[in-house]
């Protein structure tokens, strides 16, 4: 059985805090937070203050994405703002292993993501120091795009080294994903699956919710 995370970003601001409270008392097991900073990604979403006001309207983890350049200044502020788990790109950070340290020394969850284009083989000099890789199925900066196929065997490489070495690393793929693809990720090994448009589109998003569960405890290999 996977995870599963929506994502705030497609969700309506003007009702977030209904939103939270259908979602805390929904079957998702993380919230995901997308932070964009038009800089690293052609986007600008939100920050500081939206995820302490989301701190106090939820007691689940809060899955912090920051697509963000030099994401090492902002590891505390986030962490003190109430991120559970802080997950940084691989591409911006020029030293990854010193930010997942930092990220590690206040206490969250350390988490790598890989742009679509960025090999699996990058971070794994870094595998046994993370507690999450996140696989970009969509080029990052936007919700509701197209699940790029591809990250599937990407993501059947990099569970066969988790395995292999181990760990109790978790996989979790953000984009694109929801009820037509849902049982095909987890059945190639996904831990955690991130789904905002497919959850947050729907007329009854706590069913969504509770459907992709049920997917994706269905594994199947294909
Ligand atoms: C994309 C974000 C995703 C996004 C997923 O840059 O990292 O978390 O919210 O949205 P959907 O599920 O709509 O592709
Ligand atoms: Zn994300």
């Amino acid at each position: 059985m996977a995870l599963i995370a929506p994502s705030l970003l497609s969700c309506d601001f003007l009702r977030i805090g209904e939103e939270l409270k259908w979602l805390d008392q929904s079957e998702a097991d993380w919230i995901h937070l997308d932070v964009m900073d038009g800089r690293f990604v052609p986007n600008i979403s939100f920050g500081l203050p939206v995820i302490s006001a989301v701190r106090r309207a939820t007691s689940k983890p809060m899955d912090v994405h920051l697509m963000i350049v030099e994401p090492e200044k902002y590891v505390e502020a986030f962490r003190e703002a109430g991120a559970d788990h802080l997950t940084v790109h691989v591409e911006a950070c020029p030293h990854l292993h010193r930010v997942i340290q930092k990220i590690h020394a206040c206490g969250a969850k350390a988490g790598v993501a890989l742009n679509p284009h960025t090999p699996v083989s990058s971070l794994y000099d870094v595998l046994e120091d993370v507690d999450i890789v996140c696989m970009m199925s969509v080029n990052p900066g936007f919700g509701g795009q197209k699940f790029i196929y591809r990250t599937l065997e990407k993501l059947r490489t990099l569970v066969a080294e988790i395995h292999s070495r181990n760990l109790n690393t978790l996989v979790e793929i953000d984009g694109g994903v929801g009820l037509q693809n849902a049982e095909v990720i987890s059945g190639a090994g996904a831990d955690v699956l991130v789904a905002g448009n497919a959850v947050f589109a729907d007329p009854d998003p706590a069913g969504v919710v509770r459907q992709l569960r049920q997917l994706s405890s269905a594994r199947f290999e294909f």
